[in-house]
């Protein structure tokens, strides 16, 4: 059989070209999931269709397209089609329905809700024009893969625009709410409707299935639900509903964090932070959002060295953070409150020599970020809510057999269902616990620490990224196939 064309649609593209004086540079954004599906395209060759939103990206385009990755060989590029948005556009659908809206909403954060009739309105025109360019782009039997909350209404868009033999599949990567709390979105039916329009719709836990459908019954009177099989029936034809949680590519990462350049880069990093080899090193990495629990986990830190004062001078705690959405206010409130928090805490605590904690929001490259995962005592990933959470993953990837270290990890984020207590888990509002989380992971033997590490590591290779992008293509292709003979 002839492997279906694939297009990818996602809002953030995951080349982006830019202006450098007058030469054209191309980054990368951060995030595991752009990493997975780019080398996905690469080896099966196909569309990805995304917001161009680099000031070059417009400069290098032809007919809006453009191949990637830049310098790979041809058999592994692909074409990537840019959709522009205008100001009014990033500021209503973007940073308004998407980030001020689903994102909290879904995060269960609805005291950080912002909803006004501008903001939804932008977001259904803008997902007219991802289904208008989704359209120009796939032919009969192609797979149109969508990816996440800023794309729900594209989907039952495409019905009228895509012929019958196209299959539709959305990957929803963020927590899926109760009903309780998705009721008070102002367009609860319109969403669900929107998403309903795919023929599988995927979400990384049992637990967002549950929810998702729960949604459904409640919201949506037209709608039957089968509970064992995930299948809604509905006015446009059946979605079913399934799990396939997202890992990370394993091999890739331990190679990185095994090169020279991941040692030199790891070297520089320590020396230009001043940080002391002989401190047992804890770390987190995260995007600067609400939703990573980063304050709580700097109380907890500061809890933990004021009743546990041998421990001054004898660890760093280490805080990558990558700026995001920095023109959301409760974005950029929280840069300021970590900002501050970090400040007070070193003061309180630092000697002439020593301080607690190393705060950063420069660039680290990815070979010198997993040998710094590579190099940690302690990962400490302690999210308040979080879809799945790769960086859980990417730490676990990144250690090796001999001295692992140890995966302090939160029972909110999707990652915790998979892996259980083979993490030490805590709760991340309970200070008390998360000391105690600490203590635990700072005294423990090497033996249950190897234990761990092999069960995690066991445990996340089911879910690698090359498996997780073959079992949902292959998924979409059979339900297409049994759809096919039925008719
Ligand atoms: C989360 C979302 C992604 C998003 C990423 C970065 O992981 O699930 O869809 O791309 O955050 O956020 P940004 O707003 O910069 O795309």
């Amino acid at each position: 059989d002839e492997e279906p064309a694939v297009i990818v649609v996602s809002n953030r593209q995951p080349y982006r070209h830019e202006w450098d004086g007058d030469e054209v540079t191309v980054s990368r954004p951060t995030g595991g999931l752009s990493s997975g599906l780019d080398a996905a395209l690469r080896e099966v060759g196909g569309t990805w269709i995304a917001w161009g939103d680099g000031d070059a990206d417009k400069v290098v385009v032809d007919d809006d397209c453009v191949t990637v990755p830049p310098d790979a060989p041809e058999d592994e590029q692909y074409t990537l089609n840019r959709v522009w948005l205008d100001e009014d556009e990033v500021d209503n659908y973007y940073y308004g329905f998407s980030n001020r809206v689903l994102w909290p909403l879904c995060h269960n954060a609805l005291t950080t809700v912002r909803s006004n009739v501008q903001y939804w309105e932008t977001y259904r025109d803008v997902n007219e024009h991802f289904a208008d360019a989704i359209a120009t782009r796939a032919s009969a039997d192609d797979v149109v893969w969508l990816q996440d909350y800023h794309l729900a209404l594209a989907p039952q868009m495409l019905g009228s625009r895509l012929s019958e033999d196209v299959s539709v599949t959305q990957f929803w990567h963020i927590p899926w709410p109760s009903w309780d709390t998705f009721r008070a979105c102002p367009h609860a039916e319109e969403l669900l409707r929107g998403l309903l329009g795919n023929d599988l719709f995927c979400v990384h836990v049992p637990r967002y299935r549950k929810h998702f459908l729960e949604c459904v019954d409640a919201a949506l009177p037209e709608a039957v639900i089968d509970w064992s099989t995930g299948q809604v029936f509905h006015r446009d034809g059946t979605t079913t509903v399934e799990v396939f949680p997202l890992g990370v590519d394993l091999d890739r990462i331990d190679r990185h964090a095994s090169t020279a350049e991941g040692r030199e880069g790891l070297e520089s990093f320590v020396a230009d932070h001043d940080i002391d080899d002989d401190t047992e090193l804890l770390l987190s990495v995260d995007r600067l959002d609400y939703s990573k629990g980063i304050l709580t986990r700097l109380f907890a830190l500061e809890h933990f060295l004021e009743t546990n004062p041998e421990w001054r001078g004898e660890l760093t705690f280490v805080q990558v953070g990558t700026e995001s959405r920095s023109s959301i206010p409760a974005y950029s409130e929280l840069q300021t409150d970590i900002g501050e928090a970090v400040a007070r805490i070193n003061e309180r605590f630092a000697t002439a020599d020593w301080k607690p904690i190393v705060y950063t929001t420069d660039y680290v490259a990815n070979e010198t970020l997993y040998a710094l995962f590579r190099s940690a005592d302690i990962c400490l990933v302690t999210p308040l809510r979080d879809g799945m959470n790769l960086v859980a993953q990417e730490f676990v990837a990144a250690q090796t057999d001999a001295d692992p270290g140890v995966l302090v990890l939160s029972t909110m984020a999707g990652v915790h269902d998979l892996v259980g207590d083979a993490a030490v888990s805590v709760a991340p509002y309970d200070t008390t616990q998360f000391v105690s989380g600490i203590e635990e992971a700072l005294s423990m033997s090497v033996d249950e620490r190897r234990e761990r590490f092999r069960e995690l590591h066991g445990e996340i290779q089911h879910y690698e990224v090359s498996v997780w992008v073959n079992e949902v293509l292959d998924r979409i292709t059979s339900l297409a196939t049994s759809d096919r003979e039925q008719n």
